[in-house]
């Protein structure tokens, strides 16, 4: 068996962040070429760019759940640059050391993190997309709400919105 630290076994009895979000505003599925084994993560961003919620669910090893555990507690209220940044070594080091052949289980996670990092991106490119042929430039888009400023023609961004995208996105002015 493989020598875990008392804080990696911790996080693999008792992972924190596990499930999903109820309407994230990243998700992400991955697997792991090595084992097979796969991840879904979720996060919500909040209107500073910052990780406000995460969630993630996997079929991999003690490893995977540990370290996946881990990177949720370390970059929930991240920036996403800096969420993005943390490296493998650092996950080990949170977890008090983590055995190198189990390194590559670890990877996973953070692949899952940056898939829906490019998932939320590509949500808010879609709803910029469509508002910008309006010829409205919004305050802020987060893929389950968009805010304009006071004199947006906000009726004709909630219908453009509503007609070319399956979820429901609320449009305020701030
Ligand atoms: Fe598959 Fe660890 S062996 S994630």
């Amino acid at each position: 068996m493989w020598q875990y630290s008392d804080i990696l076994m911790d996080h693999f009895m008792n992972p924190r962040n596990v499930g999903n979000l109820d309407t994230p505003d990243g998700h992400s599925e991955v697997g792991s070429p090595q084992c097979g084994d796969a991840m879904f993560l979720d996060i919500d961003i909040d209107d500073k760019g910052r990780i406000a919620d995460i969630a993630f669910k996997t079929f991999g090893c003690a490893g995977a759940i540990a370290s996946a555990s881990a990177l949720t507690e370390m970059v929930r209220g991240l920036p996403i640059e800096e969420a993005l940044g943390i490296r493998n070594s650092q996950i080990a080091e949170f977890l008090g050391g983590m055995p190198p052949e189990k390194f590559h289980c670890s990877v996973m996670g953070h692949q899952a993190l940056k898939a829906a990092v490019e998932d939320f991106r590509a949500k808010c490119d879609e709803i910029n997309g469509i508002i910008g042929e309006l010829g409205i430039e919004p305050v802020l888009i987060r893929p389950g709400r968009v805010y304009l400023k006071a004199g947006d023609d906000i009726d004709a961004v909630k219908k453009a919105l509503d007609e070319r995208l399956e979820r429901k996105i609320s449009v305020e002015v701030r």
